[in-house]
């Protein structure tokens, strides 16, 4: 593991000893986007990449951080007002603050991190950063929290230090991921199973289209909060209504007149994502990928029209790969930059890359990064 070589010399030369080293995962999501905090299920699993940290406590009550990637370092105390000034070090501020808001007994510590999650790819580099610290301080420090107080330990630190109201799809990912398996995950109360993920004859692809997808700032709430207006004013006749996810169609028109155009296109998108994914879901017990692939082309569009987070340049790579014969394409996260998740026959997968590779450079100057998919296992300690 050449990153482990990478933080323990670092470690040293900043610190002068050994600590423990953690890793958490980024994350791929099959279908089922946008529907975390709006009540529904997701199918997302953990990837071979992710966030490395060593880190040893220092006995005061500091934190003294360098970012490997970055060549930056800096110091923070563990109380409210001492939030840093630098935003890759409001996750890590932010973890500690969601643990001692949950009467956890923090200590300061020395850390370094390095990661090899493409950032602004939709893979969810920061989850990956706010469970690697969640998941270590709470077994370094016998905090004694289960993993899915953890992951919301990772989603709070978004919401209060960073500012994306997201849902807990991708921390949960990172902290429960397992090797081979996605986690089809009801997002309104955490239950989950592991679904093995073996698409036979099919490779699961990423096509980086290199433009950068930055959820802070983004209309990434404004979606949460048109979503939210469209289920409070269907959960006056429908009490069991509590999320856009749980309407139907059916009762979603009976308020088209009540809610604002764009806030029901918002919930169209929604609403027709949970269906999807219930598809998707049924074909998968069958491996049905091809069915599985016609969703995915299902959210891409929706995504793009109705929610409206895609941008010219994913649009463009899913109508590549549609072009190319491939299986299912679409905008894999938040949105407004990123990735596709691209699943392709294995017999397309040369002329597919080849095809988007001279296609997207032609027409945006810039070439696509490729990432073939490998599901691993979530958090864990690695030294
Ligand atoms: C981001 C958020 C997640 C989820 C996705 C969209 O990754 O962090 O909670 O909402 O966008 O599915």
């Amino acid at each position: 593991m050449k990153n482990l070589e990478i933080v323990q010399a670092s470690f040293k030369s900043h610190f002068g000893a050994n600590g423990s080293v953690y890793f958490s995962p980024g994350r791929i999501n099959l279908i089922g986007e946008h529907t975390d905090y709006n009540g529904g299920f997701v199918l997302p699993g953990a990837v071979d990449k992710g966030m490395l940290a060593e880190i040893k406590l220092n006995g005061t009550d500091k934190i003294n951080v360098y970012s490997i990637d970055l060549n930056e370092s800096t110091t923070f105390g563990l109380n409210e007002e001492d939030l840093p000034a630098q935003g890759w070090a409001k996750y890590i501020f932010g973890v500690a603050r969601e643990l001692i808001k949950r009467g956890g007994k923090l200590q300061g510590f020395d850390t370094v991190f390095t990661g090899d999650v493409p950032l602004g790819a939709g893979m969810s580099s920061s989850a990956a950063l706010e469970s690697t610290y969640a998941f270590a301080l709470n077994e370094m420090l016998n905090l004694g929290f289960d993993k899915k107080e953890l992951v919301k330990v990772g989603q709070m630190t978004e919401h209060n230090y960073v500012g994306v109201k997201c849902g807990i799809m991708d921390q949960f990912a990172s902290i429960f991921g397992k090797a081979g398996h996605l986690i089809k995950l009801d997002c309104s109360n955490m239950e989950y199973e592991y679904i093995p993920f073996n698409p036979k004859g099919y490779k699961v692809v990423l096509v980086d289209s290199v433009v950068k997808h930055a959820l802070v700032g983004s209309p990434y709430n404004e979606r949460r909060l048109s979503c939210e207006r469209v289920a409070k004013a269907i959960n006056k006749n429908y009490a069991e209504v509590e999320f856009m996810c749980q309407a139907n169609f059916d009762q979603l028109n009976e308020v088209k007149t009540e809610v604002s155009a764009e806030d029901f296109k918002r919930a169209e998108y929604a609403v027709g994502e949970a269906e999807r994914l219930r598809t998707a879901c049924a074909a998968m017990t069958n491996d049905d990928y091809e069915t599985v692939g016609k969703m995915m082309y299902g959210t891409h569009w929706g995504m793009s029209k109705l929610y409206e987070v895609s941008c010219d340049e994913l649009d463009f790579l899913a109508t590549v790969a549609e072009e190319a014969g491939v299986t299912g394409s679409r905008i894999m996260g938040g949105g407004f930059g990123g990735c596709t998740i691209n699943v392709v026959k294995e017999e397309l997968y040369d002329s597919f890359v080849a095809k988007v590779k001279k296609e997207y450079s032609a027409k945006y100057g810039i070439q696509p990064k490729i990432y073939d998919v490998v599901i691993g296992d979530g958090s864990r300690k690695i030294c």
